[in-house]
């Protein structure tokens, strides 16, 4: 383990080759809202209603990369990446989601990929980063099976017009958090409460990314898969874990990953996750689940915290505890004392994610897997000298990183890391009040500041290695 001197203790390589990108979606950083015909989606609607994000924030001008996308490119390059995460916006592509293609949409994208190129920075593409166009929410948005097949056209829309710049599409961006937090819990758009809307949900966005792939894998596009939020579902207990923790972490396990997983890896649903997660029979028409599972050329992993699980009473619940989804008597979910909390109240937990990249390469062996998303939020601010020293951030991303370079080491299959995110963004129903970019914007001026954890991770990706704190 030799390379570049860091006066520290020495470094952990990553392989040659390895993707090193930063991640943004559309919604969170574009701003232009009605720019140039671009349609309502579901964020618009939501952000703009009374209540639904703090502040009453909205995605309205956002970063403004609509119209600052060089500068953003350019600060990509000087960081050294060699990838970007970005996601289209459904309703600048087809405002009303489905028809001809509107072409001011198109060439947006056409110029941020030239841009791109220009600098030597392949393109990460994500289809759907939960910004539906208004008009499908009105028809049924995702609770209707026919959103599925108005997301394959889109997807050959986009496939037709984009496709020679593109080296990754990503169909969907979790589709865990659009079916649990847009259609089951209403904290995100489009903002419903209704059970059976999410777990058809579930079904449509999983057939949608299907029918997406077969359209892009159609017209020869590069390389397709999907990302999810994976969740590491922890037991901690003496020794051995007793018989009904062991079946609430399968039971949790299910309901939050293989709820998606197992379908697109075996082409079936979890007999583990609990019945009114699932979705109904009568809505898997034959075929979908084989479309479904048409195999990945990656499966993209957002990962920030794990959940853990310990036995309690979820009728006298103890500090740091609380009620345990799968809702096996005995069983709460709580946060370690010992674990760091980030301002968003997640737990930071590098090992999970060891854990969690060995785990996916034994279910999914040969296949690659991308961190497409992995970050911190913190309480950034400029400080007297005009600089942002996110320590917090940065040590974050060393403690992730050295668990993303070992669990190669250990046998998994990572292929590439993007940093969540490039920028401070719209950070849903939090609005700006949440910061996770390695480059600080100032959103009254959009001054784009690189923080600390920039610097840190443009050293990481220039030399393919992760400097090691000492005695590490
Ligand atoms: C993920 C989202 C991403 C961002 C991070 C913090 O769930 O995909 O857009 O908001 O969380």
């Amino acid at each position: 383990m030799t390379g570049p001197a860091t006066g520290l203790g020495g470094v952990l390589e990553f392989p040659p080759g390895f993707v090193w990108g930063a991640a943004t979606a559309a919604y969170q950083v574009e701003g232009a809202a009605s720019a140039d015909g671009k349609g309502p989606s579901v964020w618009d609607t939501f952000s703009h209603a009374p209540g639904n994000v703090r502040g009453g924030d909205t995605g309205d001008v956002a970063c403004d990369s609509y119209h600052r996308y060089r500068e953003d490119v350019a600060l990509m390059a000087s960081l050294g990446l060699n990838s970007y995460r970005f996601s289209i916006s459904w309703p600048r592509v087809q405002p009303g989601g489905r028809g001809a293609a509107h072409q001011p949409g198109l060439d947006y994208y056409r110029a941020l990929l030239d841009s791109l190129g220009e600098h030597g920075i392949a393109a990460t593409a994500t289809l759907y980063h939960w910004d539906l166009p208004q008009q499908l929410q009105d028809d049924g948005g995702w609770a209707a099976r026919d959103t599925a097949a108005r997301f394959a056209e889109y997807a050959a829309i986009c496939a037709d017009a984009l496709g020679d710049r593109v080296a990754r599409w990503i169909t969907l961006n979790e589709p865990q958090v659009v079916s649990n937090n847009g259609y089951r819990q209403g904290s995100h758009a489009p903002g419903l409460r209704d059970a059976d809307a999410a777990a058809a949900a579930t079904h449509h966005l999983l057939l949608a990314h299907g029918l997406a792939a077969q359209a892009l894998r159609d017209r020869r596009a590069a390389e397709v898969g999907i990302t999810l939020d994976m969740h590491p579902v922890r037991v901690l207990s003496g020794n051995g874990v007793p018989g009904h923790l062991e079946e609430a972490r399968l039971i949790t396990d299910a309901a939050l990953n293989g709820l998606y997983l197992q379908p697109l890896l075996h082409g079936r649903y979890p007999v583990q996750a609990p019945a009114a997660l699932l979705p109904p029979a009568a809505l898997i028409a034959d075929g979908d689940l084989d479309t479904i599972s048409q195999p990945l050329d990656f499966l993209g992993i957002n990962y920030y915290s794990p959940v853990f699980l310990r036995a309690g009473d979820p009728a006298d619940l103890r500090r740091n505890e609380e009620a345990a989804r799968c809702a096996v008597p005995g069983v709460v979910e709580y946060l370690p004392e010992r674990l760091e909390r980030t301002t968003m109240g997640w737990l930071v937990d590098a090992s999970a994610l060891h854990e969690l990249l060995l785990d996916v390469s034994k279910q999914a062996p040969g296949l690659p897997l991308y961190i497409t998303e992995n970050g911190r939020a913190a309480e950034d601010y400029v400080n007297p000298d005009g600089e942002v020293n996110d320590v917090e951030r940065v040590r974050y991303l060393r403690a992730h990183l050295e668990a993303a370079a070992r669990a190669i080491k250990d046998g998994a299959g990572l292929t590439g890391y993007f940093v969540w995110s490039l920028l401070d963004n719209f950070e849903w129903a939090w609005g700006y009040q949440k910061r996770f970019g390695i480059v600080f914007v100032d959103f009254g001026t959009q001054r784009r500041i690189p923080k600390s954890s920039a610097r840190f991770y443009s050293d990481v990706v220039r030399a393919n290695a992760v400097p090691l704190l000492p005695g590490a």
